[in-house]
């Protein structure tokens, strides 16, 4: 009796059986201890989507956030960079709107003017701290315009450094071209393969994993054409999921919308996106998964906003998952270009990043409407 009761993790609003064999997939462990970090892996995915707020993705690699700053006129140094990270990370009242932050590996050894660690000032502001762990995506041989994401190997060593630093959360990107003939089969299962090998490795010591498999907007094919291959992606990295062994209350998905390509002559409705987007995911992602964090992948910030919103308000009450955010560019990119690298600006760019996040917020409730955006 005393061994059954301890079988059974908490939900927000249930207790839900762990399988014995579950337990199988990591021996090192004793039962106690796997299921009380099993606990804390599903009340860390559970915290990220509380309270209809989300996550802010601030983790571009040195070359991505470089090319931003490029753009801007900024200087491309690792100063510069901590100190963009240090506007972001101490907007008062963020902690209202984000959750989460997904950090950068050299972020998170850097730290604050006042000397206070990234890692830590995130933690003071309410947030979740998180990191990506990825090491990028790369040609994936014989197949020609298409990538793999790489970072496998040494990988459960890195995770062990990010958990005793204090992150309790990891993310990992795979990349899906839309083409004549793509994506292929290789691509797909190389890349969900990857994913669900990242997922195990990250409950393995506690961090939750942010599975994210991003079917990209570039190119001129229909909303339909997008819905079919997000969908076969989807199931996919579902199937390598559950065949690593991941739980799955323990984990956050981060996917694309469903959306026509940029440069598709059919663009679509607000609600067109939102519809389609649901029902693949209806299709697709499994009821236990506790949370959908949506990436923006070159979406203006307002339509971002405005494509969440019609998702919550449609389909909140009857859909399993929260419906929520992880924008990198939606969230941050007005705040940088008011920036621009100038110190005087900082104060005016915080406000547009708390804007948008206040924005996101709304868009969980299906709140969000186009008067936010209007200045006074
Ligand atoms: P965007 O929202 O700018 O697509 O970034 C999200 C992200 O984390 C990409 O990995």
């Amino acid at each position: 009796m005393f061994l059954i009761e301890h079988w059974f993790v908490s939900l927000p609003h249930a207790k839900v059986m762990i399988e014995p064999w579950r337990r199988a997939v990591n021996p090192r462990l004793e039962m106690e201890q796997y299921l009380m970090s099993t606990q804390a892996l599903i009340n860390t995915a559970n915290a990220l989507v509380a309270d209809d707020k989300g996550l802010l993705a601030m983790d571009e690699s040195n070359p991505t956030c470089n090319k931003r700053f490029a753009q801007l006129g900024i200087p491309q140094t690792a100063d510069a960079r901590r100190a963009y990270r240090e506007l972001i990370i101490t907007t008062p009242g963020l902690g209202a709107c984000i959750s989460g932050a997904i950090l950068y590996d050299e972020t998170i050894r850097q730290a604050t003017r006042e000397e206070i660690p990234f890692v830590q000032a995130v933690i003071d502001a309410g947030i979740i701290p998180g990191v990506k762990v990825d090491a990028g995506a790369k040609e994936l041989a014989g197949h020609p315009g298409e990538k793999v994401t790489e970072g496998l190997d040494g990988l459960r060593g890195r995770l062990k450094e990010y958990a005793q630093m204090g992150l309790r959360f990891a993310k990992w990107r795979a990349v899906i071209v839309i083409g004549d003939g793509l994506p292929s089969r290789a691509c797909i299962e190389a890349n969900a393969h990857a994913l669900a090998r990242y997922a195990a490795l990250c409950q393995e010591v506690g961090l939750v994993p942010i599975v994210e498999p991003e079917v990209l907007m570039d190119g001129e094919h229909t909303l339909a054409r997008c819905f079919a291959v997000t969908e076969q992606v989807l199931h996919t990295v579902f199937d390598q999921i559950n065949t690593q062994g991941v739980i799955l209350e323990g984990m956050l998905l981060k996917p694309n919308m469903v959306l026509p390509g940029l440069s598709c002559s059919q663009q679509e409705t607000v609600e067109a996106v939102a519809d389609a987007t649901v029902r693949c995911f209806l299709r697709a992602v499994p009821a236990a998964v506790p949370g959908v964090v949506f990436l923006s992948g070159g979406q203006s910030a307002e339509l971002a906003s405005a494509r969440l919103s019609a998702m919550n308000a449609g389909f909140k009450s009857h859909g399993p998952w929260a419906l929520s955010f992880s924008y990198g560019r939606a969230l941050q990119q007005p705040a940088m270009d008011i920036w621009s690298g100038q110190a005087a600006n900082v104060k005016a760019a915080q406000q547009a990043l708390l804007h948008r996040a206040q924005c996101n917020r709304a868009a969980r409730r299906g709140e969000y409407s186009a008067t936010m955006e209007v200045k006074d």
